[in-house]
């Protein structure tokens, strides 16, 4: 029997990757079980298991601008350390990686082999860590970016805009950032798909299809929820000065599945559709 560790076990989504792995032999981590940054730890965890999947990261975007150092260690040295450990223990390892690799200066999807140049801190780590693990575990490892996620588990841009219509009247939301809203739930089943079957190693893109801004998936958001999608209102990126500069564009290629003998994930709107009906959103 396979037997799966899962790390940042307790993220949103770690979480549901536990639940797309039920029934199985799975060790699921949280920060407080194992710290990927500690490279004794990380060897005595991935000892026993064939398949590794990293779902820990520091996430904090805008905190990453002046903690460089923290993201690296955990967004770099964490999936550097796994790499090793599930080379020496002959493990499959399956990082997860950003859309922030990329400047977002694109205006086409970008293909899994696009050139990274990530425009922030939080990018810069991201980026070290998928070399780390290419460079360590050429065929042995994937590298899934994703993008825009939201789920049942965590702090999320969907959760926010529902609870802010619990309080406001109207939201005001950017029309100036496209990408590609992706839900926890499609992901972690991708991504047991992907482990489960033989895919060469390499970079893959596991977001929704699709795209849209956060105008349109906030609007969408509040049509599923039965909210009045007309107390979302349009505005542009200059109303949201955050210390983290944000790609515009974030919209990525889905070419590389056919490699896996898979079909892109579906469209984001029926995958929100999907996450409502699931009770992954509610308002
Ligand atoms: N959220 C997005 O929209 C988005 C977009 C693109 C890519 N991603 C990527 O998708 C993956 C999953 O993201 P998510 O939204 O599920 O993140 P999340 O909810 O923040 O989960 C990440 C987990 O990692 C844990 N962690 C932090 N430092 C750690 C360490 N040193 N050792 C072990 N665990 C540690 C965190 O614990 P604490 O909470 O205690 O810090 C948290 O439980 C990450 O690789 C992220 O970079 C996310």
């Amino acid at each position: 029997m396979t037997r799966y560790l899962i790390t940042g076990a307790a993220g949103m989504l770690g979480q549901d990757l536990q639940h797309a792995l039920a029934g199985r032999a799975v060790t699921a981590l949280g920060r407080a079980d194992l710290d990927i940054a500690d490279a004794e730890a990380v060897d005595a965890a991935v000892s026993g298991h064939d398949v590794v999947i990293n779902s820990a990261a520091y996430t904090k975007v805008d905190d990453a601008e002046t903690h460089e150092d923290d993201a690296y260690a955990v967004n770099a040295t964490g999936p550097k350390l796994l790499a090793e450990a599930a080379v020496r223990h002959g493990a499959k390892l399956l990082t997860v990686s950003t859309d922030y690799v990329f400047d977002g200066h694109g205006t086409s999807p970008y293909p899994e082999d696009a050139p990274t140049d990530p425009i922030n801190a939080y990018g810069r780590s991201k980026a070290a860590g998928e070399a780390f693990v290419r460079e360590i575990a050429p065929d042995s490892s994937y590298v899934v970016r994703t993008a825009w996620i939201y789920g049942a588990h965590g702090p999320n841009f969907a959760a926010t805009m529902l609870r802010l219509a619990a309080s406001h009247d109207t939201v005001s939301v950017v029309t100036d950032q496209v990408g590609q809203p992706t839900w926890t739930g499609d992901l972690a089943a991708r991504i047991v798909e992907l482990v489960d079957g033989d895919a060469p190693a390499g970079t893959y893109h596991g977001t929704n299809a699709g795209q849209g801004s956060w105008f349109d998936f906030t609007r969408a958001i509040y049509t599923e929820v039965g909210l009045d999608p007309e107390r979302v209102l349009p505005t542009d990126s200059t109303a949201f000065v955050r210390p983290a500069p944000r790609p515009a564009y974030s919209v990525l290629g889905h070419d590389g599945w056919s490699r896996a003998g898979l079909a892109p994930m579906r469209d984001w709107r029926e995958a929100l559709h999907a996450a409502v009906q699931a009770g992954a959103l509610q308002a």
